[in-house]
């Protein structure tokens, strides 16, 4: 079934469902950057490197609904799939990570329904990063529609590593040569190694130039 003839209960259509999560995906854009020239502001200093914002296309949307073994219908993507509206968070510091995350769970109207935290426990792969599932409300005319939005926060560094990993997974569909897998493996540890040191690198520039404050925060 295309989604498009699905009709879920409230949201009725597929245009008024993308719409909906674009509002939300705008709303933790802007929310972001306002917290981000907040910190600049008060400590002259900015968290948030760059925000990559992005709706999932309703290919992999009903591909991934067809692997959890439900019907492709928009009630069912609604309740079902967590990251049709997605933001990707890039930051310097490992430390920034629980910053931001911290700062989005203090927003008012923002509820944290999930966090994963792939950084103190990295996948298999070597993967890290810290994952939430939030919703906002987006206000229409004639209602309000708390919707769900997946946050990855993660450094330059992680970054790097997961577009990379993400290139060679699609390229072998999920089946990478052992030594290509392991090598993986091998700079994920490199990479947090780096970040580690990048951090206590940073935090001695601060102390040194009397603005330990910001480490510390
Ligand atoms: P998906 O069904 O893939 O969305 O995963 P999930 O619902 O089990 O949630 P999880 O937190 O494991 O992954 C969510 C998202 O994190 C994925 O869609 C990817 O964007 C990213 N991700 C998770 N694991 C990996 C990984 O091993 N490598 C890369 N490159 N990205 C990953
Ligand atoms: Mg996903």
């Amino acid at each position: 079934m295309d989604l498009r003839q699905a009709s879920g209960e409230g949201v009725d259509s597929w245009q008024e469902v993308t719409l909906v999560y674009n509002a939300a995906l705008r709303q933790i854009e802007t929310k972001m950057e306002i917290l981000n020239d907040e910190f600049q502001h008060v400590h002259q200093y900015n968290p948030i490197e760059h925000i990559k914002a992005r709706i999932k296309t309703p290919e992999s949307i009903v591909k991934k609904l067809k692997r959890h073994g439900y019907e492709s219908t928009i009630e069912n993507m609604v309740k079902h799939i967590n990251d049709i509206a997605g933001i990707r968070i890039i930051c310097s510091f490992t430390s920034d990570i629980y910053r931001i995350a911290d700062m989005i769970g203090e927003q008012k109207d923002i509820r944290v329904i999930a966090v994963k935290d792939y950084i103190t426990y990295p996948k298999a792969s070597g993967y890290k990063s810290y994952h939430m599932i939030v919703t906002v409300p987006v206000y229409l005319s004639d209602r309000i529609v708390d919707t769900k939005v997946e946050v990855q926060i993660r450094t330059v560094a992680m970054d790097f590593w997961a577009s990379l990993e993400h290139k060679i997974h699609y390229k072998f569909e999920g089946d990478a040569p052992e030594h290509i897998r392991s090598e993986l493996v091998e700079c994920a540890r490199l990479v947090s190694d780096l970040d580690a040191r990048m951090l206590s690198l940073n935090e001695e520039i601060l102390v040194l130039s009397g603005v330990e404050e910001n480490a510390a925060i």
